[in-house]
């Protein structure tokens, strides 16, 4: 049987851990060859051991230019194009309204919206007509959360780039989606509380969840690889939530 993303090549930025490792060892099985990123040297060895033989690693902090630079540089020498971009390094931290710091702005806007916008643009010679953009906004864009309205912003900044980019891409069939997930199991979560919070943030979270449960990464890849793949080829400019029905009630 064929599978969908056969011979297609993919960028996944911030793919060695979490949602992003999820989805480029689901692009992986579904026939893909992927590129993946991080800032970790130790974490990209270990997902590249983990995903396998048909995914490369390159160290790069997403929201540096000139990493991004030679990002492209690589993927081009060594695909020579790429169908398939998923623009998903991001994250985050909580401080509430009267304690926010420039610092705490500038990193967060950083990597979550310079870094997808020049994670896309710079990939756009690169990227062949028809291909497809994925990026990883947050259920967080669409609601208000204490304590973390920074980071909130820059996903509701995520959400508009689909918008408006699926029309500056008129012309080339290149679609640009966002892949909106609600509370994942993933280190980035549980890194927001102290290790001895954790277990309650997550059941707190838990409890918010029409399904009464976290989501798992592979949840979330499974969907990547949908909007990535011809099955979604009339999904445009289109938000897609992963959340167990957290933001749909
Ligand atoms: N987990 C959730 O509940 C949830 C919900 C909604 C949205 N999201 C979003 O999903 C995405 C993935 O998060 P996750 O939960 O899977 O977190 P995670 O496990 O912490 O993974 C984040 C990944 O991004 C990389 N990364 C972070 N900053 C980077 C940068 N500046 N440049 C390059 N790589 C960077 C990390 O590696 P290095 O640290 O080594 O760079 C890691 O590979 C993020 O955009 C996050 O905002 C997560």
């Amino acid at each position: 049987m064929t599978k969908q993303l056969s011979g297609k090549i993919a960028l996944i930025t911030g793919g060695t851990t979490g949602i992003g490792l999820a989805t480029a060892k689901e692009l992986v099985v579904q026939g893909a060859r992927v590129f993946i990123t991080g800032r970790r040297q130790k974490e990209l060895d270990a997902a590249i051991a983990e995903v396998g033989a048909n995914a490369t690693g390159i160290r790069a902090d997403a929201s540096v230019p000139a990493d991004l630079d030679a990002v492209y540089a690589k993927i081009a020498k060594n695909a020579g194009r790429l169908d398939i971009l998923h623009a998903n390094a991001g994250g985050g931290d909580m401080l509430p309204l009267g304690s926010i710091t420039e610092e705490h702005f500038d990193r967060i806007f950083a990597t979550n919206v310079r870094g997808v916008l020049f994670t896309v643009q710079k990939a756009l010679p690169l990227l062949v007509n028809g291909a497809s953009i994925v990026l990883t906004g947050s259920t967080v864009s669409i609601k208000g959360t204490a304590n973390f309205s920074v980071y909130s912003a820059s996903k509701a900044a995520v959400r508009n780039f689909a918008r408006s980019w699926s029309l500056d891409l008129q012309g080339r069939g290149i679609r640009v989606n966002v892949v909106s997930p609600g509370p994942i199991r993933t280190p980035g979560l549980g890194d927001l509380v102290p290790d001895e919070h954790r277990q309650g943030l997550f059941d707190a979270l838990a409890a918010q969840v029409p399904l009464g449960r976290l989501g798992e990464p592979e949840e979330v890849g499974k969907v990547v690889a949908f909007l990535a793949s011809d099955a979604s080829s009339f999904i445009n400019g289109a938000e897609l939530f992963v959340d167990g029905g957290m933001a749909q009630i």
